[in-house]
Formats: C-alpha cells, sequence, structure tokens
C-alpha cells in the first residue's frame, strides 16, 4: 500500500482551532449541545478540524506536485486558511465553505484509490466512488460523528450508554431520515396549503417539536395549572413593602419558589422546631437591587419576610457557619455539626420551609415573601409515579454518596415536581399517539415499523418527535428537582450538574415548568428546534447503536459493517475522571418511562449499564490497582478493535483528556495519562503525533497559567509487524538526535508554553512506540513511565542547550534567574558567574537589566514593570534578548498588543530569539514554581501572532488618530 502522511501527522493551525473551540462554548442558541446534556462534550470546530486533517495529505507527501520546502508550506497554508474557515462557528451552516472541504477530501480520495488499485482489496477497500465510512465508538454527546458526517462521510456511532445513544440518533440519524419534509401538525398544515413554504432540512421537524411541545404544555397548563397559581399582588402586601404599591392588583406568574431543607434543632429547648439550613438569606446582590430575607422570630417560631435595600451583613451567611453541612439553629444559634445534620437527614427528620417567591416582573424579578398557601399548595401535590431506583451509594459525585441517607433518584425531587415531571413523560406518550395520526393524515405511509426496525413512515415519524419531545422534559429536569439553586447576581435559575456530579443543596429554588422562564417546557422545545434546524441532513441517516467498544462481540454485526474498514477518530473516558453511567441514571431513569416501548433493546436493563463501563472507579473494584488494571485491560481491547478495523490509509485520532489535578510537577506525568498511553501502546499503535487542544476562553487561560490544554489528540498508525526492538541508550540517543527540531517546530507554531512539555510527548512517544520493544541494561522492559520521564529530562536538556544562542549578557540573567529570580543575590556570586559567562555585572547595571539601586553587596534583577520606559530599541547598539524579551513585557503588560507591536517593529527580525527566551523562562519559573513570572512569559508568547499580525500591519505606522477632545 503506497502510505501518505496526512496533514494532521505534520501541521494544524491550531491557534484557529483553538480560538474557535473557545468561542463555541459561549453560543448557546441552536448548538448541539443544547440538545441534550452530555458531559464533556469536545468542540465541534476541533472535531471538524482534526477529521479534515486526518483525510488529507500533507504536501510533503507529494514531492511530484511540491518538490521544495516553500512550494509545500504555501500549499500548507492554503489547506490552513480552508481549515481556518472550516471552523468557525458560523460556518457550520454555509454550504460553499462545506463544499470546498468535502471536495478537497475527495480529490485526496481518488488519488488515494487510484494509487492503490493493485492493492490485494482495492474493491473493499479503495472504491473511488465511496469514501470510506467514519466510526467512533465512544460516541458520547456525538460532536465526532456530527462532523464526520458534516464532512459527508457516512457515520457510525456506538456507545454503551442508552442516553448517549439516544443523543447520537437525535442528532444524526433522525433529521436526514425527514430532511426537507414539511411539518404534519394541523396548523402547519393549514398554513402550508396557504402559503407553499419550501421546507428545508429538519426545519419541519423543527416546527412540529415547537408545535407539540406548546400543544403538551397546554395540556399539562390544564391537568396541573392549580400547582402552579399566579400570586395576587395586594393593598395588604404594599405595609411591609410599599414599593408593590404600583403593582397593587396584579398578578404575577411565579419563577420559582425559594426553599431551604431543615432539620430538627439539636438545642433542647427547641428540639421540636424544624431550623433551616440556609446557605444565605440573599435573594439578589446585585447592587441597586439588593433583597435579602429576614427571619422574624418569636419564641420558638420563626417567618420570613422579603426585604428590599442594603442587607445587615448576617444576611450574606444564612445559617450557615462554615464549608460543608456546618450551621446554627436560627432560633438558639447552637451549633449543628456535619455528623448531627447527617444523622438528622439518616433518620428523615427533615423537612422544607419557603423562604420566598421569585414572581416574574416587568423586565425584573418580584421578590414576595411566602404564604401559608403557597406552602399548603405545594404540600398539596401527590404523585402518583416516581422512579423508585437506587442511586450509587458508593460515589461522593452523587449526594447519595455524601451520608445523608439519600437512596433514591425520586429524593432529588419534590412532590410537586414528581407530580409535573410524571405528567410530562405521560403527555410525551400521548401526543406520541396524536403525531403518528397526524403523520397518516399528511401523507406518511402507514408503517409499524418504528425507528427502531428501521421504519421510515408514520410509526417513525412519532417516534423522532416523541424523542425530542422526551429530551425537552429531559432538559426540564435540570431545573424541576430540588437541584436547581437560585444564583445571587445576575439573580436566576442555576440547573443541575454544574459541575459532573449531584451534590447536597441546602437551598433550592422550585421552578415553574408551565412559566416562560428557564425551564419551562415550552421554552425547552424551541430550544430543541433551534438546534435541529441547523443540523447536516444531507447525508444518508447514520448508523448508532449500543455496544461495548471493548468486546470482542458483535458490535460490526450489529452494524453490518464487517467488511468495511473505517476513519477512527475517538474520544474514550478519562481514567477516572467522570462516571458517565452513574451521572447519566438521573435521565435514564425518567426517560425509559415513555420510551421502552420505542427503543425497547435500549431499554432492557433497570438503570444505564455499569459493569463494562470503562471508566477506573474505585467502587466498582475491590482496589485501586484493580481499577486500574481493568481500565489499562478495557481500554487495550478497544484500542486493538480500532486499530484492527482502522482504513490503513488513514491514521485513527484519539482525543485524551488532561485532569489538572492528577499532574506532577513537571506537567506531563499522571496515572490516568500514563495507563492511557500503556493501552494505546499495547494495542498496537504507533503514535505519529500528539495535539494539545485548548477549549478554555482565553481570558481565563492568560489568568490562569496552570491551566493545561483541555485535551490532547494522539494520532496513531498500527505499528509494523517488523518493527526493531533497541536498548534503552539507543533511545536515549533517538531523543536527543530527534527531539531538538521536533521542539523547534512547536516553538514555531507558537505551542502556548504551557503546552510544550506535553506536546513534545508526542514526538518522544512517537521514538518510544516505533519500537517493538525497549530493554534496559537488565534486560527489563522500559516502561511508559520511565519512557515519560526521560521524554521530559531530555526536553529540558534540549531547552538548556537552546541558550548556546543566546547573548552572553542574557546567559548570564538566564543562569541567574533560575537561582534567584527577581530576587537580590551576593555580588560575589555574581562576578563569578560573569566571568564564567564572559560578561561583567557593570556592563548589565549599564544595559539597565539590573537594579543599580541595590547596596554594592547585592545584585538584582529588574522586574518587566521596573523596567524604564524610555527604552528605544532603536537607540541600544547591542540588544540584548533578555532586555527584549522583558520589555515587550513590561509595554504588553502595560498598554497592551497594539504598542507591544510598535516597539515590536522597532526591533525587527532579532524578535523572534525574545520568544525562544520566553519558552525558557517559562519552564524555569513554572519548575520553581514562581507562578507570577511564569504568567507573564506564557502570555508574551500567547500574544505573539497577534503582536506580529499587527507589527506587519501597514495601519501601525500611522499617526494615532487624535482623541475627539484633544
Ligand atoms: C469522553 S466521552 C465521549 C464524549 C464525546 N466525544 C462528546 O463530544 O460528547 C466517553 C464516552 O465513552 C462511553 N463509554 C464508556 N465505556 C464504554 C464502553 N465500554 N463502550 C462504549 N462506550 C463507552 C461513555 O458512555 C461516554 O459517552
Amino acid at each position: 500500500m503506497k502510505f501518505r502522511k496526512k496533514l494532521i501527522e505534520v501541521a494544524l493551525p491550531l491557534d484557529a482551532i483553538n480560538v474557535a473551540s473557545a468561542k463555541e462554548k459561549s453560543i448557546r442558541h441552536g448548538h448541539p449541545s443544547t440538545l441534550h446534556l452530555w458531559w464533556a462534550r469536545r468542540p465541534l470546530a476541533a472535531a471538524r478540524a482534526v477529521i479534515f486533517g486526518q483525510m488529507v495529505d500533507d504536501p510533503s507527501s507529494h514531492p511530484e506536485l511540491f518538490p521544495t520546502e516553500e512550494e509545500q508550506d504555501d500549499e500548507r497554508r492554503r489547506l490552513f486558511r480552508l481549515i481556518e474557515q472550516l471552523v468557525e462557528w458560523e460556518n457550520t451552516t454555509n454550504e460553499s465553505v462545506l463544499t470546498k472541504a468535502r471536495d478537497e477530501i475527495w480529490r485526496n480520495w481518488k488519488a488515494t484509490c487510484a494509487e492503490n488499485q493493485d492493492h490485494p482489496h482495492s474493491t473493499q477497500l479503495f472504491d473511488p466512488e465511496k469514501l470510506p465510512i467514519f466510526h467512533d465508538p465512544f460516541a458520547g454527546g456525538g460532536a465526532l460523528p456530527l462532523e464526520a458526517q458534516r464532512l459527508g462521510l457516512d457515520a457510525y456511532a456506538s456507545d454503551l450508554n442508552p442516553v448517549a445513544v439516544l443523543i447520537n440518533k437525535a442528532t444524526i440519524q433522525i433529521p436526514p431520515l425527514f430532511a426537507n419534509r414539511p411539518p404534519i401538525n394541523p396548523r402547519s398544515r393549514e398554513q402550508h396549503t396557504m402559503a407553499h413554504k419550501t421546507w428545508r432540512g429538519a426545519q419541519g421537524l423543527a416546527e412540529d417539536v415547537r408545535y407539540y411541545g406548546n400543544r403538551m404544555r397546554s395540556e399539562a397548563e390544564k391537568r396541573i395549572g392549580r400547582l402552579y397559581p399566579k400570586v395576587d399582588i395586594t393593598e395588604e402586601m404594599t405595609q411591609e413593602r410599599p414599593d408593590l404599591k404600583p403593582l397593587v392588583g396584579s398578578k404575577l406568574t411565579v419563577i420559582a419558589w425559594l426553599w431551604a431543607r431543615t432539620v430538627k434543632s439539636p438545642n433542647p429547648a427547641f428540639a421540636h422546631a424544624d431550623v433551616p439550613l440556609a446557605s444565605s438569606f440573599m435573594l439578589c446582590t446585585k447592587p441597586g437591587s439588593e433583597a435579602y430575607v429576614e427571619p422574624v422570630i418569636t419564641g420558638d417560631r420563626y417567618r420570613f419576610v422579603v426585604r428590599m435595600g442594603k442587607p445587615p451583613d448576617v444576611a450574606m451567611n444564612g445559617t450557615k457557619l462554615a464549608r460543608g453541612a456546618n450551621f446554627r439553629c436560627l432560633l438558639s444559634n447552637t451549633p449543628m455539626s456535619q455528623d448531627y445534620v447527617r444523622a438528622e437527614f439518616r433518620a428523615k427528620r427533615n423537612g422544607d420551609c419557603l423562604m420566598a417567591i421569585v414572581a416574574e416582573g416587568e423586565g425584573s424579578r418580584i421578590y414576595l415573601s411566602p404564604t401559608e398557601e403557597m406552602v399548603q399548595l405545594a404540600k398539596s401535590a401527590h404523585p402518583t409515579w416516581k422512579p423508585e431506583e437506587d442511586m450509587n451509594q458508593d460515589t461522593p459525585n452523587l449526594v447519595s454518596g455524601r451520608g445523608y441517607g439519600i437512596k433514591f433518584w425520586h429524593e432529588l425531587f419534590t412532590d410537586r415536581q414528581l407530580v409535573a415531571l410524571t405528567t410530562f413523560w405521560d403527555l410525551v406518550v400521548e401526543t406520541h399517539d396524536l403525531v403518528k395520526h397526524d403523520a397518516f393524515a399528511a401523507g406518511f405511509a402507514p408503517d409499524t415499523r418504528g425507528l427502531q426496525n428501521g421504519g421510515s413512515g408514520d410509526t417513525a415519524y412519532a417516534d423522532a418527535i416523541a424523542l425530542y419531545l422526551a429530551f425537552c422534559v429531559d432538559k426540564g429536569t435540570l431545573t424541576n428537582t430540588t437541584q436547581a439553586t437560585w444564583q445571587r447576581d445576575p439573580d436566576r435559575l442555576t440547573q443541575a450538574f454544574a459541575r459532573q456530579a449531584l451534590p447536597m443543596t441546602w437551598d433550592y429554588a422550585e421552578a415553574n415548568p408551565l412559566s416562560d422562564a428557564g425551564g419551562g417546557l415550552a421554552i425547552t422545545a424551541i430550544a430543541v428546534a433551534k438546534v435541529l434546524e441547523r443540523l447536516p441532513t444531507q447525508a444518508t441517516p447514520a448508523h448508532v447503536i449500543q455496544a461495548d467498544a471493548t468486546s470482542e462481540t458483535d458490535m460490526f454485526r450489529q452494524f453490518d459493517m464487517n467488511t468495511s474498514a473505517a476513519i477512527v477518530s475517538t474520544d474514550p473516558p478519562y481514567y477516572d475522571n467522570i462516571g458517565y453511567a452513574d451521572l447519566s441514571d438521573y435521565f435514564y431513569v425518567w426517560i425509559r418511562r415513555p420510551l421502552k416501548s420505542i427503543f425497547p433493546q435500549l431499554f432492557e436493563t433497570v438503570t444505564v449499564p455499569k459493569q463494562t463501563e470503562l471508566v477506573a472507579s474505585p467502587h466498582r473494584h475491590a482496589t485501586k490497582q484493580q481499577a486500574e488494571s481493568f481500565f489499562v485491560n478495557g481500554m487495550t481491547r478497544a484500542m486493538h478493535r480500532l486499530a484492527e478495523r482502522s482504513h490503513p490509509a488513514f491514521p485513527v485520532t484519539v482525543y485524551y483528556a488532561f485532569k489538572q489535578s492528577e499532574t506532577e510537577s513537571n506537567g506531563t506525568a499522571s496515572t490516568g495519562w500514563e495507563t492511557f498511553l500503556e493501552a494505546v501502546i499495547r494495542a498496537g499503535f504507533a503514535i505519529t503525533g500528539t495535539w494539545p487542544m485548548r477549549t478554555e476562553l482565553i481570558g481565563n487561560l492568560k489568568k490562569n497559567v496552570g491551566a493545561l490544554a483541555s485535551s490532547i489528540i494522539l494520532v496513531c498508525r498500527a505499528r509494523g509487524i517488523d518493527a526493531p526492538a533497541c536498548t534503552r541508550s539507543e533511545f536515549a540517543n533517538a531523543l536527543r538526535t530527534e527531539l531538538p527540531l521536533a521542539l523547534k517546530h512547536l516553538q514555531r507554531s507558537n505551542i502556548a508554553p504551557v503546552d510544550l512539555a506535553q506536546a513534545a510527548i508526542g514526538p518522544g512517544m512517537g521514538i518510544f512506540s516505533r519500537f517493538s520493544r525497549i530493554l534496559d541494561s537488565e534486560g527489563k522492559p522500559v516502561s511508559v513511565r520511565q519512557a515519560l520521564l526521560l521524554i521530559n529530562q531530555t526536553v529540558d536538556e534540549v531547552l538548556a542547550e537552546q541558550e548556546g544562542d543566546f547573548d552572553s549578557d542574557t546567559r548570564w540573567a538566564l543562569s541567574w534567574f533560575e537561582q534567584f529570580g527577581f530576587e537580590p543575590g551576593d555580588y560575589g556570586t555574581a562576578e563569578t558567574l560573569s566571568k564564567a559567562k564572559n560578561t561583567s555585572v557593570q556592563w548589565m547595571k549599564e544595559a539597565g537589566i539590573l537594579d543599580k539601586k541595590m547596596p554594592g553587596s547585592k545584585v538584582r534583577l529588574l522586574r518587566p514593570g521596573e523596567l524604564s520606559s524610555d527604552w528605544d530599541p532603536s537607540n541600544v547598539p547591542q540588544l540584548t534578548v533578555w532586555e527584549m524579551t522583558h520589555h515587550l513585557i513590561r509595554v504588553l503588560e502595560s498598554a497592551g498588543e497594539i504598542e507591544t507591536a510598535r516597539v515590536f517593529a522597532k526591533i525587527g527580525s532579532k524578535a523572534e530569539a525574545a520568544r525562544e527566551l520566553a519558552y525558557r523562562l517559562y519552564s524555569i519559573s513554572e519548575r520553581k514554581k514562581r507562578a507570577e513570572n511564569a504568567l507573564s512569559y506564557n502570555g508574551l508568547v500567547h500574544s505573539w501572532p497577534e503582536i506580529l499580525r499587527l507589527a506587519h500591519d501597514g495601519t501601525l505606522h500611522e499617526p494615532q488618530q487624535a482623541g475627539m477632545f484633544a
């Protein structure tokens, strides 16, 4: 087979991908991630760029077309420009950009097929009329198969988790199945005959989701509206709250009822009283609109009164004394320890008390004192059904594992919430029948086969709408739960799963699911419809199944892809980071009720299958070691399957998230990371590239230098059967020979200094994994851990060697900085060091690097902020790299990128050395734990491309426009 290196094995426009990925996080409307919650979704921008980079050849693979390095660079730049367009969120529906990308993929594919016609399996593997299929066996929220589909590939997605399977069905299977069909609901049908509107893509589906979602809300209103009454603003209320005067006579919709949990007082004198566990009495802390509750105590009773205006200091902490479950009794001030509170809950002596009501005003929230009537109304709700399944008791990620005696999923909901949610789920089932009827009336073929059995007639359409409506209700469970709390500024409802956990909540907000505020059913239907309207529909419907990626069994038979080799890009679980199965039971126990009859195979088990989930969670295994070996063995099996099934012309890409807390000081070692690499290599892969991807917003990144790239993408190829063995010292030599160039490439691509050590693992592991075995002097195999340590050590040496390129003052300052940072040191030491580096302390004082005001016996390097602001590089005869670097940082930190670019332009081409020095100084600062310095060096490299762009931008030289009143 002719082997061509793909673009992703050589270069990627990382900056553009990272910026687009970070921007995508702030997109709310219409983003596929808003269809249904899934944890740790990959950004679509990164997924799209990676699959594209995996499918097109690197220009260096075609010396016949691009014989010189310059020509290859030009061609690479052309591909980069296309990727830069491709990753923009605005272009996810831009057919002209997408067509360019698809054409590029096809052009490369046809060329690959043409040169592989003599391959023994050419008809199966190299059909120029059919692109290879795409498969992600850990599909999760579906970002990767969705982007493969958008790029024109036939997408296959599998996941062990039924909820993930449903998300993939909803995203990539259903929309193409019903593409370009008009809506079937009676209202649109009438309008359609009148207006002859053309319905493109999934617009028809979206319209039906809106219509039936709204209809469900109206039906629910009839059934349970009495539980969610409006509040009358009366004259009487204005006695305590004169601000309500203009509202007297109006009826306001309630957005939420704010409750605090209670336990019995520990004080014997009040032992009969239920006292609140309120983490705060504040309702709104927005300056100028402050609102709070004041507890009014009479003997052994208390009531809450809502007050507006500046709160007393005590309001901030409610009855909370310290972190965790440490409170005080409101009536007696007696402290309540964590143990006491836990014991009260376990004995079921807990309850709830209403602290305030939030109603919808004109453009603002209206906070009202609780009433007995409202309390009684809430208590009048009696659920006829509730999810009785157990929550896992062993993990602290779930409130059930925190020792409060909370055991069942239904305990996360109030009775009124249980009634509302059950009503909605019943309505999903009823609406299914109605949609089937309407679909038939609208011309859908009668077909008893539903989605599960490959149908596409009236039943399948009803199944599809029921699934989207079920997702609307699922979204509703995020706010209609005691996990939802009230945020104080801006004042609004929060949702469950702010983190990848379900913690204990002390006070919670009970939302009104019939209102049009967050959590309302009609609003969620609109949000789901918005996503649908933007989904690609021109490809063939994706193939989505539930399957265990680690099992040897029937995944491929189920998919009927026995003979097909796939392009693989995947994002497996990250060691013990997220317990998907445990968390997703939150949805599963509800959604199973309306969808079990539609997808019977997916809902065979009472809760989400857990045993084979590839997570190293100690609570499922007797020991940590057993958890680790379960993970490594399972991951190796999964990687084996990938290696066997992947198309030989393309590398496989595997995402791996990096967990900050697991890292050691060198930023590259962690059990999860090592175990994962071990599995990849054991499975027979050689690593041909690694790309650190960032998805945080840049602002945070600059402030948080310690934050590592959010994930690493490994590019892998099957290791040749003829891979040689070698010794440890041969491996070390290969690292020393090959890493310097690899690091230079990484630095030129402006990798963030904080990511350099991680990124260097790629080329390092590339060398490690190209050998079948590496043996140490005792004949024992070198482990991944040992290899990682050797790679880190070599990276450090290579960076130190780069110092040789700097001028003597800079080399002196580097050595001094390593030892003292910007703190003073002895003059004698400085002198001795200066002799070794061929410079003098006096010269460096004159060059303005050293503090002249220090007493004679001491020497100190000047911090960037202390350097002279009159500095002009054009007047300095012999610029040192140290000086340039620190002046650039001074200007950057005090005046921003435009001013820095002006200085940069004056320095000219010599400035490049400043970036190299910044990498070196970053690595020293990180090692010496000088976070503030590290931040400055990282910041300079981070801003480098923009400074460069501005410095070469003609407008910089034009005189600055005078201010309007200058
Ligand atoms: C990191 S997530 C994938 C996220 C996805 N790329 C996205 O953007 O949303 C890993 C997935 O692996 C799935 N998983 C865990 N163990 C599995 C197994 N044995 N077989 C198949 N899937 C598994 C989890 O359910 C989870 O959805």
